[in-house]
């Protein structure tokens, strides 16, 4: 719709204006190395030189600077500020891994409402969100920030969240433009060092780490960041393959690409790039649009331009996309937030939202004896580390929301159980060194009813290059734990991590686990809310929770061996001094309720591939009842596997989920649609080769990965 007025204003722009539109500088260094680069910042503004800023915002800090864009450049093209808004700007969310464990899209859409009222009022136009780099490694510390190890339920989120940044018409000034990222294979990164050299093949790129990025795509997002990772040999700023071949070319992505952090320049340092001005010409022959923080372009640009190494089109194309998105955010009739109407902090509705979505994301792991829910008369001892810590926010979530304190575990106890007497002692410190209370916290669990124990992980022990060799409980906390179990008294464990942790010195003598992730703002209502019964858990696992860190890489979807694991056969594939299979798998989580899936049933049983093709899709119907005394929610989950394929396929694939809340005794029917895109598969073809073989799938139904309820599907 506006591409009248792109071209015009393109018609008008020296060169050194339609460069300038290609440059983002950081106000402040927050986000990557180095200081911040706001004294630039204001003199490229003024000049016309710069097209974004990123790590600001606030109405009038934000107002100042587009002024001196709007106002004092030759053109007064309006700056596009973006910021890093992952998981809420005042009103902090759970982060998103505990978001994919909700199995509800609707929470990560939810979010990102919240999220974008917040932060457009603020100034703000733009989120670097939804990050949706599929991994199997939880050492990785930006596992947190995304959903997980599958591709399926990461695209749903993906899509669900990129809905709520940005809605139907960006110009509203309550919407974000949304930002896919990492393109990519970011989570691939070997040994799950941040910024690490990925290899793979076209068929797992497409199959694996894509997906995804399609379904942001298709759900319309604003923009893309390429990733800091290698890809099979060539940093993923300069993967013309990626950025170019497969978004803009194959997938015809008509918004703009973002590189991140210095991403351009350090392609110097990977040993691909010959100096700066190289980098600065293969990225953008590669399809970055707009620098980051390094200066590559700005420096080199006009140089690259006269020897014809980058050429007048690619240059005007690259500014057509910004310009086109800051026409579509309505920054050239609306460039300042309103000063009268910022929303300053979170708001009722605001929390009542973060707190329910925590309640959503949290994860039933065990649950013997039924030790949850707890009573809220008699004893409660609320030990540990973060019992009384306000660490609840998890990584990303912005020093700006640090004026609001999050409610702590142990007063949200107090509050939900005001009749119960209840002790608090932290038994070791968060770093889990200072070991002196262990000894009192036993001593609290042996003259209480129940105790429960807030362990787990800081909040900067995960996010970006806060990567763990070891993802036990940090510190001393382990010590804590079996301390209590000593006791022998009735305990609950509540884990708060970025990531899935191991568990296996205290699991077996642990009656009751809930996994908490970092739950946000409300995080300590919500784990009241589970742990007294008002919200009753159905959460599922969006990631395998290894047994030991030596089995890394274990995910549910893996591809079989010619040997897979026999207890009775030593020449097959396992460990020798490590159980088989993970601690927890892939869709596992318990509820206070219990729930019967039955056998899932096709609409038809055979298919003709040409129909598949042409867009018909096979129902499955899956019953579900629920079997206990209370209401609860349930995840039906739908996996295939393609048992012969020309491309050994993994040996389950989740397909479809749908979460369910049913009244004791209440039964439903739950209705999922398989068409090509859930039974076919990428091949290895570099120009992208969807295939769907005739033959036999299998179907299953269940509460896991693990599910056994099988239907055969074939395909004629
Ligand atoms: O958006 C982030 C990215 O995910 C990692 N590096 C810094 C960027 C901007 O802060």
């Amino acid at each position: 719709p506006h591409e009248a007025e792109v071209r015009a204003l393109l018609g008008r722009m020296t060169v050194d204006e339609k460069l300038g539109q290609l440059q983002q500088l950081a106000w402040t260094g927050a986000t990557g190395p180095g200081g911040g680069q706001t004294a630039a910042a204001e003199k490229a503004a003024r000049r016309g030189r710069l097209g974004s800023v990123l790590n600001v915002y606030g109405a009038r800090t934000t107002n100042a600077l587009q002024r001196m864009a709007v106002r004092e450049s030759r053109l007064g093209i309006p700056l596009i500020f973006g910021l890093d808004v992952i998981h809420g700007m005042w009103t902090t969310f759970p982060i998103p891994l505990g978001q994919a464990a909700a199995f509800d899209p609707a929470v990560a859409e939810r979010d990102a409402e919240v999220s974008a009222r917040e932060a457009r009022s603020n100034g703000v136009h733009w989120a670097f969100s939804p990050m949706m780099d599929v991994t199997h490694e939880p050492r990785w510390g930006r596992i947190a920030e995304g959903g997980g190890e599958d591709p399926y339920l990461t695209a749903a989120l993906a899509a669900a969240k990129t809905r709520g940044y940005q809605g139907e018409d960006l110009r509203s000034r309550d919407r974000l433009a949304a930002c896919a990222k990492h393109l990519v294979a970011y989570g691939g990164v070997e040994g799950g060092r941040d910024y690490n050299t990925v290899d793979v093949s076209e068929a797992r790129l497409r199959n694996l780490y894509l997906p995804p990025f399609r379904a942001a795509l298709d759900a319309g997002v604003a923009t893309v960041m390429a990733s800091f990772n290698t890809v099979s040999g060539v940093p993923a700023h300069g993967y013309r393959h990626a950025l170019t071949e497969i978004l803009k070319e194959e997938w015809a992505f008509g918004g703009f690409v973002v590189s991140d952090y210095n991403g351009v320049q350090e392609m110097t340092v990977h040993g691909y790039a010959a100096d700066r001005s190289d980098a600065a010409r293969l990225a953008f022959d590669a399809g970055i649009d707009m620098e980051m923080a390094s200066t590559t372009l700005n420096e080199y640009g006009k140089r690259l331009l006269r020897s014809g190494r980058i050429t007048t089109d690619r240059l005007d194309d690259a500014v057509a996309r910004i310009l086109r998105l800051k026409f579509r955010l309505g920054l050239f009739d609306h460039p300042y937030a309103d000063e009268d109407t910022v929303i300053a902090g979170p708001t009722k509705a605001s929390r009542a939202a973060a707190r329910e979505a925590a309640g959503r994301t949290m994860v039933l792991l065990k649950n013997e004896k039924s030790t949850l829910p707890l009573g809220r008369s008699g004893s409660i001892a609320v030990v540990g580390p973060f019992a009384d810590s306000t660490d609840l926010r998890g990584s990303w979530a912005g020093t700006w929301a640090d004026a609001f304190r999050p409610v702590t575990v142990l007063e949200a106890v107090k509050d939900a159980a005001p009749k119960a007497r209840i002790s608090h002692v932290r038994g070791v410190d968060a770093s889990g060194r200072n070991t002196r209370g262990i000894a009192r916290a036993a001593s609290a669990a042996r003259a209480t009813d129940v105790t429960v124990v807030v362990a787990g992980e800081a909040a900067t022990l995960s996010g970006e290059a806060s990567v763990r060799g070891d993802i036990t409980l940090p510190g001393e906390q382990e010590r804590l734990i079996t301390a209590i179990a000593d006791t022998g008294a009735p305990f609950v464990v509540v884990l708060l991590s970025g990531r899935p942790l191991t568990m296996e010195g205290w699991l077996d003598r642990t009656p009751a686990v809930l996994q908490a992730w970092h739950p946000g703002l409300e995080g300590g209502n919500a784990i009241a809310d589970v742990l007294f019964g008002a919200v009753n858990p159905g959460g599922k696992l969006p990631v395998t929770f290894p047994r030991a860190v030596g089995q890394i890489p274990v995910y549910y979807n893996h591809e079989n061996t010619g040997r897979p694991y026999d207890p009775h056969n030593h020449y097959t594939s396992g460990y020798l001094d490590l159980a088989d299979g993970p601690q927890f798998p892939f869709g596992h989580g318990l509820s206070y309720t219990t729930f019967d899936i039955g056998e899932p049933r096709l609409g038809v049983s055979r298919v003709r591939a040409e129909a598949l093709r042409k867009g018909d899709t096979v129902e499955v119907a899956v019953p579900v009842r629920n079997t206990g005394r209370r209401k609860g929610d349930e995840v039906v989950q739908l996996y295939i596997r393609d048992p012969v394929a020309s491309i050994v396929q993994p040996v389950r694939r989740l397909s479809g989920f749908r979460r369910v809340t049913l009244r004791a005794g209440e039964a439903t029917t739950v209705r999922f649609r398989l068409g090509a895109e859930e039974l076919g598969f990428w091949t290895q073809d570099r120009q992208g080769r969807f295939l769907l073989e005739k033959g036999e799938i299998q179907v299953f139904a269940g509460n896991s990965s693990l599910a056994k309820r099988e239907r055969v599907l074939t395909i004629t």
